[in-house]
Protein backbone atom coordinates (compact mmCIF):
# COMPACT_ATOMS: atom_id res chain seq x y z
CA UNK A 1 0.00 0.00 0.00
CA UNK A 2 1.11 3.27 -0.60
CA UNK A 3 2.11 5.85 1.60
CA UNK A 4 1.22 9.80 2.34
CA UNK A 5 4.62 10.77 0.90
CA UNK A 6 4.01 8.33 -2.20
CA UNK A 7 3.01 9.96 -5.59
CA UNK A 8 -0.32 10.01 -6.86
CA UNK A 9 -1.55 9.56 -10.81
CA UNK A 10 -4.91 10.14 -12.31
CA UNK A 11 -5.46 10.49 -15.69
CA UNK A 12 -2.62 12.72 -17.07
CA UNK A 13 -1.82 14.16 -13.57
CA UNK A 14 0.33 13.18 -10.74
CA UNK A 15 0.52 14.51 -7.50
CA UNK A 16 3.87 14.75 -5.67
CA UNK A 17 2.00 13.18 -2.48
CA UNK A 18 -1.21 12.59 -1.18
CA UNK A 19 -1.81 15.65 1.01
CA UNK A 20 -4.28 18.18 -0.79
CA UNK A 21 -5.54 21.06 0.38
CA UNK A 22 -9.22 21.14 0.84
CA UNK A 23 -10.96 24.15 -0.92
CA UNK A 24 -11.29 27.21 1.43
CA UNK A 25 -13.23 30.40 0.85
CA UNK A 26 -11.10 33.47 1.60
CA UNK A 27 -13.85 35.52 0.92
CA UNK A 28 -11.21 38.26 0.05
CA UNK A 29 -12.62 38.97 -3.78
CA UNK A 30 -13.29 42.33 -5.54
CA UNK A 31 -16.71 41.84 -7.53
CA UNK A 32 -15.37 38.25 -7.76
CA UNK A 33 -11.85 39.21 -8.71
CA UNK A 34 -9.20 37.51 -6.86
CA UNK A 35 -7.10 40.11 -5.29
CA UNK A 36 -3.12 39.86 -3.44
CA UNK A 37 -4.62 37.88 -0.83
CA UNK A 38 -4.88 34.76 -2.86
CA UNK A 39 -1.63 35.32 -4.60
CA UNK A 40 0.35 35.24 -0.98
CA UNK A 41 -2.57 32.10 -0.06
CA UNK A 42 -2.51 29.84 -3.15
CA UNK A 43 1.30 30.77 -3.42
CA UNK A 44 2.13 30.09 0.39
CA UNK A 45 0.35 26.58 -0.09
CA UNK A 46 1.74 25.04 -2.89
CA UNK A 47 5.24 26.18 -1.75
CA UNK A 48 4.32 24.62 1.41
CA UNK A 49 4.26 21.22 -0.21
CA UNK A 50 0.80 20.18 -0.83
CA UNK A 51 0.72 17.96 -3.59
CA UNK A 52 -2.72 19.53 -4.87
CA UNK A 53 -4.26 22.72 -4.17
CA UNK A 54 -7.83 23.43 -5.06
CA UNK A 55 -8.75 26.45 -5.14
CA UNK A 56 -11.90 28.06 -2.92
CA UNK A 57 -15.81 27.79 -4.13
CA UNK A 58 -15.47 29.73 -7.07
CA UNK A 59 -18.85 31.41 -8.11
CA UNK A 60 -20.48 30.38 -11.70
CA UNK A 61 -22.27 33.77 -11.61
CA UNK A 62 -22.67 36.70 -9.26
CA UNK A 63 -26.46 35.39 -7.54
CA UNK A 64 -24.01 31.69 -6.83
CA UNK A 65 -21.59 33.92 -4.15
CA UNK A 66 -22.28 33.10 -0.72
CA UNK A 67 -21.16 35.99 0.18
CA UNK A 68 -20.34 39.34 -1.72
CA UNK A 69 -16.46 38.92 -1.52
CA UNK A 70 -16.28 35.26 -2.53
CA UNK A 71 -14.14 34.43 -5.79
CA UNK A 72 -15.97 34.00 -9.18
CA UNK A 73 -15.45 33.14 -13.12
CA UNK A 74 -18.38 34.51 -14.47
CA UNK A 75 -16.34 36.98 -17.04
CA UNK A 76 -13.12 37.40 -18.67
CA UNK A 77 -11.72 40.00 -15.62
CA UNK A 78 -11.84 37.28 -12.89
CA UNK A 79 -10.44 34.02 -15.33
CA UNK A 80 -7.45 36.70 -15.71
CA UNK A 81 -6.68 37.42 -12.22
CA UNK A 82 -6.47 33.68 -11.73
CA UNK A 83 -3.62 33.27 -14.37
CA UNK A 84 -0.84 34.38 -12.33
CA UNK A 85 -2.19 32.37 -8.94
CA UNK A 86 -2.15 29.09 -11.95
CA UNK A 87 1.25 29.67 -12.56
CA UNK A 88 2.45 30.10 -9.48
CA UNK A 89 1.11 26.94 -8.10
CA UNK A 90 2.30 24.87 -10.55
CA UNK A 91 6.05 26.94 -10.52
CA UNK A 92 5.78 25.95 -6.76
CA UNK A 93 5.28 22.31 -7.86
CA UNK A 94 1.78 21.22 -6.44
CA UNK A 95 -1.29 20.68 -9.16
CA UNK A 96 -4.05 23.42 -9.71
CA UNK A 97 -7.34 22.34 -8.91
CA UNK A 98 -10.54 24.77 -8.57
CA UNK A 99 -13.91 24.23 -7.14
CA UNK A 100 -16.64 25.89 -8.94
CA UNK A 101 -19.95 26.43 -7.37
CA UNK A 102 -23.55 27.93 -6.56
CA UNK A 103 -24.50 28.47 -3.04
CA UNK A 104 -28.29 27.97 -4.09
CA UNK A 105 -30.17 29.27 -1.03
CA UNK A 106 -27.55 29.80 1.40
CA UNK A 107 -26.48 32.73 -1.32
CA UNK A 108 -26.21 36.70 -0.21
CA UNK A 109 -24.79 36.03 3.17
CA UNK A 110 -23.00 37.97 5.51
CA UNK A 111 -19.03 37.04 5.45
CA UNK A 112 -18.22 34.28 8.37
CA UNK A 113 -16.66 37.02 10.32
CA UNK A 114 -19.18 39.58 10.22
CA UNK A 115 -22.10 37.17 11.03
CA UNK A 116 -22.67 34.62 8.62
CA UNK A 117 -26.19 35.10 7.95
CA UNK A 118 -28.40 36.32 5.44
CA UNK A 119 -28.42 40.12 4.32
CA UNK A 120 -32.13 40.86 4.14
CA UNK A 121 -33.72 41.73 0.50
CA UNK A 122 -32.89 45.22 -0.27
CA UNK A 123 -29.95 46.33 1.16
CA UNK A 124 -26.24 46.30 0.02
CA UNK A 125 -24.63 43.28 -0.79
CA UNK A 126 -28.12 41.71 -1.24
CA UNK A 127 -29.41 40.11 -3.82
CA UNK A 128 -32.17 36.89 -4.10
CA UNK A 129 -31.19 33.52 -3.62
CA UNK A 130 -32.34 30.62 -6.28
CA UNK A 131 -33.24 27.43 -5.36
CA UNK A 132 -35.50 23.89 -6.57
CA UNK A 133 -38.61 25.13 -4.31
CA UNK A 134 -39.08 28.13 -1.71
CA UNK A 135 -37.83 26.49 1.37
CA UNK A 136 -35.42 28.49 4.02
CA UNK A 137 -32.21 26.53 5.27
CA UNK A 138 -33.47 28.08 8.88
CA UNK A 139 -31.12 29.33 11.65
CA UNK A 140 -29.30 31.83 10.54
CA UNK A 141 -30.16 31.49 6.61
CA UNK A 142 -33.72 32.78 7.20
CA UNK A 143 -34.60 33.87 3.29
CA UNK A 144 -36.59 31.79 1.26
CA UNK A 145 -35.43 31.10 -1.84
CA UNK A 146 -37.08 32.03 -5.20
CA UNK A 147 -38.17 28.61 -6.49
CA UNK A 148 -36.23 27.87 -10.18
CA UNK A 149 -38.23 27.46 -13.35
CA UNK A 150 -36.89 24.96 -15.74
CA UNK A 151 -35.42 28.29 -17.46
CA UNK A 152 -33.56 29.19 -14.67
CA UNK A 153 -31.57 25.24 -14.42
CA UNK A 154 -30.92 25.29 -17.89
CA UNK A 155 -28.93 28.78 -17.28
CA UNK A 156 -27.35 27.96 -14.47
CA UNK A 157 -26.23 24.66 -15.80
CA UNK A 158 -25.34 27.14 -18.80
CA UNK A 159 -23.19 29.01 -16.53
CA UNK A 160 -21.48 26.17 -14.87
CA UNK A 161 -19.94 25.31 -18.64
CA UNK A 162 -18.78 28.57 -19.15
CA UNK A 163 -16.79 28.60 -16.15
CA UNK A 164 -15.23 24.76 -16.16
CA UNK A 165 -14.48 26.83 -20.65
CA UNK A 166 -12.66 29.57 -18.47
CA UNK A 167 -11.10 27.06 -15.85
CA UNK A 168 -9.74 25.19 -18.54
CA UNK A 169 -8.48 27.66 -20.61
CA UNK A 170 -6.93 29.72 -17.07
CA UNK A 171 -4.76 26.09 -17.00
CA UNK A 172 -6.76 24.48 -13.84
CA UNK A 173 -5.24 21.07 -14.40
CA UNK A 174 -8.02 19.57 -11.71
CA UNK A 175 -11.81 20.68 -11.51
CA UNK A 176 -13.90 20.01 -8.66
CA UNK A 177 -17.77 20.48 -9.24
CA UNK A 178 -19.12 21.64 -5.50
CA UNK A 179 -22.12 19.23 -4.97
CA UNK A 180 -22.28 19.25 -1.59
CA UNK A 181 -23.07 21.73 1.60
CA UNK A 182 -26.28 23.03 1.37
CA UNK A 183 -25.56 24.61 -1.75
CA UNK A 184 -27.42 24.77 -5.13
CA UNK A 185 -26.57 20.76 -6.29
CA UNK A 186 -27.04 19.63 -2.24
CA UNK A 187 -30.63 21.56 -2.70
CA UNK A 188 -31.29 19.70 -5.24
CA UNK A 189 -30.16 16.60 -4.09
CA UNK A 190 -31.95 16.64 -0.83
CA UNK A 191 -35.11 16.65 -0.04
CA UNK A 192 -35.19 19.27 2.57
CA UNK A 193 -34.71 22.02 0.12
CA UNK A 194 -36.13 19.91 -2.81
CA UNK A 195 -39.66 19.89 -2.68
CA UNK A 196 -40.36 19.82 -6.61
CA UNK A 197 -42.97 17.67 -8.40
CA UNK A 198 -41.78 17.79 -12.13
CA UNK A 199 -38.79 15.94 -13.21
CA UNK A 200 -36.19 17.54 -10.83
CA UNK A 201 -37.95 16.90 -7.61
CA UNK A 202 -39.37 13.41 -5.85
CA UNK A 203 -37.43 9.76 -6.33
CA UNK A 204 -33.77 9.92 -5.77
CA UNK A 205 -33.43 9.78 -9.89
CA UNK A 206 -35.26 12.88 -10.12
CA UNK A 207 -33.51 14.94 -7.59
CA UNK A 208 -30.07 13.82 -8.70
CA UNK A 209 -31.08 14.71 -12.81
CA UNK A 210 -29.67 18.00 -11.69
CA UNK A 211 -26.33 16.79 -10.51
CA UNK A 212 -25.88 14.40 -13.12
CA UNK A 213 -26.83 16.84 -16.06
CA UNK A 214 -24.37 19.05 -14.87
CA UNK A 215 -21.96 16.75 -14.68
CA UNK A 216 -22.52 15.74 -18.13
CA UNK A 217 -21.93 19.14 -19.44
CA UNK A 218 -18.74 19.71 -17.18
CA UNK A 219 -17.32 16.52 -19.04
CA UNK A 220 -17.99 17.51 -22.44
CA UNK A 221 -15.84 20.77 -21.90
CA UNK A 222 -13.14 19.49 -19.09
CA UNK A 223 -10.31 17.82 -21.27
CA UNK A 224 -10.93 13.77 -21.02
CA UNK A 225 -7.33 13.57 -20.01
CA UNK A 226 -7.83 15.82 -16.47
CA UNK A 227 -9.38 14.71 -13.75
CA UNK A 228 -13.24 15.81 -13.09
CA UNK A 229 -13.99 15.70 -9.08
CA UNK A 230 -17.56 16.00 -7.61
CA UNK A 231 -17.30 16.91 -4.16
CA UNK A 232 -20.65 15.04 -2.69
CA UNK A 233 -22.24 14.90 0.66
CA UNK A 234 -23.39 11.40 1.51
CA UNK A 235 -24.64 12.00 4.67
CA UNK A 236 -26.48 14.65 7.42
CA UNK A 237 -26.04 13.43 10.41
CA UNK A 238 -30.07 13.47 10.47
CA UNK A 239 -30.61 10.08 12.04
CA UNK A 240 -31.82 9.23 7.96
CA UNK A 241 -28.16 8.29 6.85
CA UNK A 242 -28.16 4.86 5.77
CA UNK A 243 -31.05 5.88 3.09
CA UNK A 244 -28.33 9.17 2.15
CA UNK A 245 -25.24 7.28 1.41
CA UNK A 246 -26.73 3.97 -0.58
CA UNK A 247 -28.47 7.00 -2.69
CA UNK A 248 -25.42 8.60 -2.83
CA UNK A 249 -23.82 5.91 -3.93
CA UNK A 250 -25.73 5.24 -6.14
CA UNK A 251 -25.29 8.56 -8.25
CA UNK A 252 -21.90 8.46 -8.01
CA UNK A 253 -21.78 4.95 -9.61
CA UNK A 254 -23.95 6.90 -12.39
CA UNK A 255 -21.87 9.99 -12.75
CA UNK A 256 -18.74 7.45 -12.84
CA UNK A 257 -20.62 5.89 -15.91
CA UNK A 258 -20.67 9.19 -17.54
CA UNK A 259 -16.98 10.17 -16.89
CA UNK A 260 -16.41 11.64 -13.12
CA UNK A 261 -12.83 10.10 -11.81
CA UNK A 262 -12.93 11.25 -8.10
CA UNK A 263 -14.89 12.42 -5.26
CA UNK A 264 -14.47 14.52 -2.41
CA UNK A 265 -16.56 13.10 0.55
CA UNK A 266 -18.47 15.19 2.58
CA UNK A 267 -21.44 16.34 5.16
CA UNK A 268 -24.45 17.47 3.74
CA UNK A 269 -24.51 20.67 5.66
CA UNK A 270 -28.10 21.39 4.42
CA UNK A 271 -30.39 20.89 7.42
CA UNK A 272 -29.49 23.00 11.06
CA UNK A 273 -30.96 20.07 13.02
CA UNK A 274 -28.07 18.06 12.21
CA UNK A 275 -26.12 15.99 14.89
CA UNK A 276 -22.72 15.91 13.95
CA UNK A 277 -20.19 13.83 15.91
CA UNK A 278 -17.48 16.22 15.51
CA UNK A 279 -14.39 14.02 16.30
CA UNK A 280 -10.77 12.84 14.51
CA UNK A 281 -11.16 11.64 11.00
CA UNK A 282 -14.98 11.58 11.57
CA UNK A 283 -15.97 10.92 8.26
CA UNK A 284 -13.21 8.59 7.02
CA UNK A 285 -14.77 5.27 7.79
CA UNK A 286 -18.00 6.39 5.67
CA UNK A 287 -15.61 7.77 2.97
CA UNK A 288 -13.43 4.33 2.47
CA UNK A 289 -17.25 3.00 1.97
CA UNK A 290 -18.24 5.16 -0.40
CA UNK A 291 -14.84 5.18 -2.75
CA UNK A 292 -15.20 1.20 -2.35
CA UNK A 293 -18.68 0.90 -3.35
CA UNK A 294 -18.56 3.35 -6.24
CA UNK A 295 -15.48 2.24 -7.60
CA UNK A 296 -14.55 5.85 -7.42
CA UNK A 297 -10.79 7.08 -5.94
CA UNK A 298 -10.80 9.55 -3.65
CA UNK A 299 -10.64 11.68 -0.54
CA UNK A 300 -12.27 13.13 2.63
CA UNK A 301 -11.20 15.98 5.14
CA UNK A 302 -12.79 16.34 8.35
CA UNK A 303 -10.58 16.40 11.71
CA UNK A 304 -7.48 14.19 9.96
CA UNK A 305 -5.93 16.23 12.46
CA UNK A 306 -2.22 14.36 12.41
CA UNK A 307 0.62 13.33 10.05
CA UNK A 308 0.29 9.34 12.20
CA UNK A 309 -3.85 9.32 10.93
CA UNK A 310 -3.19 10.66 7.90
CA UNK A 311 -0.50 8.44 6.33
CA UNK A 312 -2.60 5.32 7.65
CA UNK A 313 -5.64 6.39 6.02
CA UNK A 314 -4.08 6.26 3.02
CA UNK A 315 -1.67 2.83 4.39
CA UNK A 316 -4.83 1.20 4.75
CA UNK A 317 -6.31 2.37 1.46
CA UNK A 318 -9.08 3.67 3.40
CA UNK A 319 -8.53 6.72 1.50
CA UNK A 320 -6.47 7.43 -2.25
CA UNK A 321 -5.18 10.94 -0.28
CA UNK A 322 -5.94 12.92 2.40
CA UNK A 323 -7.21 16.81 2.30
CA UNK A 324 -6.67 18.88 4.77
CA UNK A 325 -8.51 22.25 5.28
CA UNK A 326 -7.62 24.45 8.69
CA UNK A 327 -4.63 22.38 9.49
CA UNK A 328 -3.20 24.19 6.64
CA UNK A 329 -4.56 27.23 7.34
CA UNK A 330 -2.18 26.98 11.12
CA UNK A 331 0.66 25.87 9.65
CA UNK A 332 0.76 26.20 5.51
CA UNK A 333 3.50 23.85 5.62
CA UNK A 334 2.24 21.00 7.18
CA UNK A 335 3.53 18.68 4.91
CA UNK A 336 7.06 19.52 6.07
CA UNK A 337 5.82 19.02 9.70
CA UNK A 338 4.25 15.56 8.68
CA UNK A 339 7.15 14.08 7.05
CA UNK A 340 9.48 15.15 9.95
CA UNK A 341 7.04 13.64 12.28
CA UNK A 342 6.82 10.48 10.42
CA UNK A 343 10.63 10.50 10.09
CA UNK A 344 10.21 10.74 5.95
CA UNK A 345 13.75 13.23 5.73
CA UNK A 346 13.61 12.61 2.10
CA UNK A 347 10.42 13.83 1.46
CA UNK A 348 10.99 16.72 4.19
CA UNK A 349 13.84 17.80 2.95
CA UNK A 350 11.68 18.30 -0.66
CA UNK A 351 8.90 19.57 0.29
CA UNK A 352 10.16 23.17 1.61
CA UNK A 353 11.96 25.37 -1.00
CA UNK A 354 16.13 25.59 -0.23
CA UNK A 355 16.23 29.20 1.81
CA UNK A 356 13.76 27.48 4.59
CA UNK A 357 14.86 23.74 4.11
CA UNK A 358 18.41 24.44 4.23
CA UNK A 359 17.64 25.84 7.87
CA UNK A 360 15.40 23.98 9.28
CA UNK A 361 16.70 20.83 8.59
CA UNK A 362 19.32 22.21 11.12
CA UNK A 363 16.69 23.37 13.28
CA UNK A 364 13.82 20.99 13.64
C1 LIG B 1 -12.19 28.97 6.10
C2 LIG B 1 -12.87 27.79 5.49
C3 LIG B 1 -13.46 27.91 4.24
C4 LIG B 1 -14.05 26.80 3.63
N1 LIG B 1 -14.54 26.92 2.36
C5 LIG B 1 -14.92 25.81 1.69
C6 LIG B 1 -15.17 25.87 0.29
O1 LIG B 1 -14.97 26.90 -0.36
N2 LIG B 1 -15.59 24.73 -0.31
C7 LIG B 1 -15.74 23.56 0.37
O2 LIG B 1 -16.13 22.56 -0.22
N3 LIG B 1 -15.45 23.47 1.69
C8 LIG B 1 -15.01 24.55 2.34
N4 LIG B 1 -14.62 24.45 3.65
C9 LIG B 1 -14.51 23.12 4.26
C10 LIG B 1 -13.08 22.59 4.07
O3 LIG B 1 -12.82 22.33 2.70
C11 LIG B 1 -12.84 21.31 4.86
O4 LIG B 1 -13.68 20.32 4.40
C12 LIG B 1 -13.09 21.51 6.35
O5 LIG B 1 -12.37 22.62 6.84
C13 LIG B 1 -12.74 20.25 7.14
O6 LIG B 1 -11.40 19.92 7.02
P1 LIG B 1 -10.40 20.26 8.23
O7 LIG B 1 -10.94 19.58 9.45
O8 LIG B 1 -9.07 19.71 7.77
O9 LIG B 1 -10.37 21.75 8.38
C14 LIG B 1 -14.07 25.55 4.30
C15 LIG B 1 -13.51 25.45 5.57
C16 LIG B 1 -12.90 26.54 6.14
C17 LIG B 1 -12.22 26.39 7.49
Amino acid sequence: MPTLFDPFSLKDVTLRNRIAVSPMCQYMSEEGVATDWHQGHYTSLARGGAGLVTLEATAISSEGRISWGDAGLWNDRQAEALVPIVRSIKHWGAVPGIQLAHAGRKASANRPWEGDDHIPAGQPNSWTPIAPSPVAFGANLTRVPQEMTLADIARVQADMVAAVERAREVGFQWLQLHFAHGYLAQNFWSSYSNQRTDQYGGSPENRGRYLLETLIAARRVWPEHLPLAVRMSVVEFDGQDERMLSESIELLRQMKAEGLDTVDVSIGFNTPNAQIPWGPSLLADIAARVLRESGLPGTTSWFIDSPQSADELVRSGKLDFVSLGRPFLANPHWPYFAAKELGVEAAATRTLPSPYAHWLARYR
